[in-house]
């Protein structure tokens, strides 16, 4: 039997059992799929356990999705931009770090609003933390011309540009209002929005007509961003989809079915979160 994993410190809150133990069954896969509170001191022993052939590989959350880069064969070149490993597979007795936040980003988003990209010059990026990281890296991966990174400490927004490069533009949460005119995607990533929180003052009113307007935080599933994007008649893509899109790749690598994001798994999912 095909076992996989995910990994992290704590790990209860972790939706990924569900979504991959759907599939299995789904799929009827006899597979397992389990979650696991691994410590950073346990982490290197627990790599072993992968290397030794237990699992087909597994998932990696929080705290490890940096530090485990060390312990492995190869990292594909993404999640080495990134910087962050959330998916190892093991194969020929090596050990491969993918990062599939990127693609689940992008599929979402291909699923949620196809054609976003028509045309599409600049987009806004909120937030400069982890998780825009893999935003940056699929908006570049998909050569989106112009990023504007608009971010509450300006510096970290600067750090970030450097590294990904002359298309990602700096800022602050104030240039918004000059550059909102211009952009016809706007992804929020930062942790405003959890637990229902706003970001002040910011002028969604003035983003192009036509914008699409999509947040990563799932909980609440309609931020305030989204919903009032949607009172102004904006495209809205939540962001569950990038946390069901993103388990995909992991699933097709370790059990070899290329399995479906579906409505039901959405509603599965979403059930489980309330
Ligand atoms: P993650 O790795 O999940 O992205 P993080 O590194 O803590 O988490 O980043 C959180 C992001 O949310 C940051 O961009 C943070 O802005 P700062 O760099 O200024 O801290 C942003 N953020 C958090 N709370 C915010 C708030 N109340 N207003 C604006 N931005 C906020």
């Amino acid at each position: 039997m095909t076992k996989a994993f995910v990994i992290g410190h704590p790990i209860g809150h972790s939706k990924s059992p569900l979504i991959h133990r759907y599939w299995l069954e789904k799929y009827s896969i006899s597979g397992s799929y389990a979650a696991l509170d691994v410590t950073p001191e346990a982490l290197p022993r627990f790599v072993g356990r992968i290397r030794d052939g237990e699992f087909a590989g597994g998932n990696v959350t929080i705290p490890h999705k940096e530090l485990v880069i060390g312990h492995l064969d190869d990292i594909e070149p993404l999640a080495q931009k990134i910087g962050a490993v959330n998916t190892i597979v093991a194969r020929n007795g090596k050990l491969l770090g993918r990062n599939t936040d990127y693609l689940g980003f992008l599929a979402n988003l291909d699923a949620g609003a196809p054609g976003w990209q028509d045309g599409l010059k600049t987009a806004i990026v909120l937030g400069a933390g982890g998780a825009a990281r893999a935003v940056l890296a699929g908006l570049i991966d998909r050569g989106v011309p112009s990023i504007a990174l608009l971010n509450r400490t300006p510096d970290r927004a600067q750090q970030l540009a450097r590294e990904f490069g002359a298309s990602v533009r700096p800022g602050a949460l104030s240039d918004f209002d000059n550059i909102a005119p211009g952009a016809a995607l706007l992804v929020n990533t930062s942790s405003v929005g959890l637990d229902g929180s706003r970001f002040e003052g910011l002028a969604l009113n003035r983003l192009k007509s036509g914008a699409v307007v999509t947040d990563i935080v799932y909980a609440p599933l309609i931020t305030p961003l989204l919903e009032e994007a949607q009172a102004l008649r904006f495209q809205t893509v939540d962001g569950l989809g990038m946390l069901l899109h993103q388990a995909a790749p992991g699933f097709a690598a370790w059990f070899g079915v290329m399995p479906e994001v579906t409505a039901e798994l959405r509603t599965a999912v979403l059930g489980a979160t309330a």
